[in-house]
């Protein structure tokens, strides 16, 4: 090979290395409650959306086996070429965003960025709530880490936030069981169980990415005059104002507008329930992480 072409391919490798599209993860579909509307309020990007379908649910799962498969799936995505990985995953940014941010993110590549849902979340609280009581529905793993308690805690600590584990409410939205008769007795128990804790709350924070499929049954059992607050409109904003504050990140995501999915699980099913969840005909492919 001569000199030049030597060049070019070294010069081709490190552009390839220094932008590519942004990450977006998932335990499996409920990220896409996230990425529809971090496309829709960011069309330009490029994304790679990839749920562990094979290995979910999460939110059941220990601290170390959260943290141990988020870390697998953002190397997977740093190795796809993302530059900026969001954890569309309110129990992997409560598990294992902050172990990622301060430990690995320096030995897999200190330029690149991992960022949660949680904080943007919090952020908006305030906003919502005029009793400043709140309510947070999310998976075990997210209440037991009392994640969002903490952050609204550090934001605004004139409010009083309650947290309720919803642990078979994932399964219903993996299975596509969630439009069921049947979901409705798990819908209630659990709104109940938490209005039951502070009969002040008047905002309910979804706080976990597959619930907003949930959101007509749960509109149903929770009383009018309380709020019921799915992510993705918060989410997106805030990336979108992360991305104006950071241009040195930025301009390491490429924008030709292409969005490609990947599972852990079989293709067929996600491309299935997928395109059912967005609205439109996805092409999934299928691999293996680590
Ligand atoms: N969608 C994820 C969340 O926001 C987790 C679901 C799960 O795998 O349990 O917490």
């Amino acid at each position: 090979m001569n000199i030049t072409l030597s060049f070019f391919y070294i010069c081709m490798k490190q552009l390839s290395t220094k932008a590519g599209p942004i990450g977006i993860f998932d335990s499996g579909y409920g990220g896409l409650t996230i990425f529809e509307y971090i496309r829709k309020e960011l069309p330009q990007y490029d994304y790679i959306y990839l749920g562990d379908n094979a290995r979910a649910p999460y939110g059941s799962r220990s601290f170390e086996i959260v943290y141990e498969f988020t870390l697998q799936a953002v190397t997977k995505l740093f190795e796809m070429g993302c530059q900026l990985v969001i954890l569309a995953c309110n129990t992997a940014s409560a598990k294992a965003l902050r172990s990622i941010q301060q430990n690995d993110l320096q030995n897999l590549d200190p330029s690149r960025r991992v960022l949660g849902i949680i904080r943007p979340t919090a952020e908006i609280i305030d906003e919502l709530t005029t009793s400043k009581h709140v309510g947070i529905l999310g998976t075990a793993g997210t209440i037991q880490s009392k994640t969002y308690e903490m952050e609204i805690a550090k934001l605004f600590p004139h409010i009083i936030a309650s947290g309720q584990s919803c642990p078979m409410w994932v399964p219903l939205v993996e299975n596509n069981e969630y439009n069921d008769a049947g979901a409705d007795f798990f819908v209630k128990k659990y709104i109940d169980s938490l209005l039951l804790k502070d009969s002040s709350i008047d905002s309910i924070i979804l706080g976990c990415t597959h619930y907003p499929l949930l959101y007509n049954k749960i509109r149903e059992y929770t009383p009018e005059h309380i709020k019921i607050i799915p992510q993705g409109t918060y989410v997106a904003s805030s990336l979108k104002d992360y991305l104006q504050r950071h241009p040195e990140i930025d301009i390491k995501c490429t924008k030709n507008g292409v969005s490609k999915f990947f599972t852990t699980e079989s293709h067929e099913k996600f491309q299935e329930i997928g395109s059912m969840f967005l609205n439109q005909q996805i092409e999934v492919e299928q691999i293996t992480i680590p």
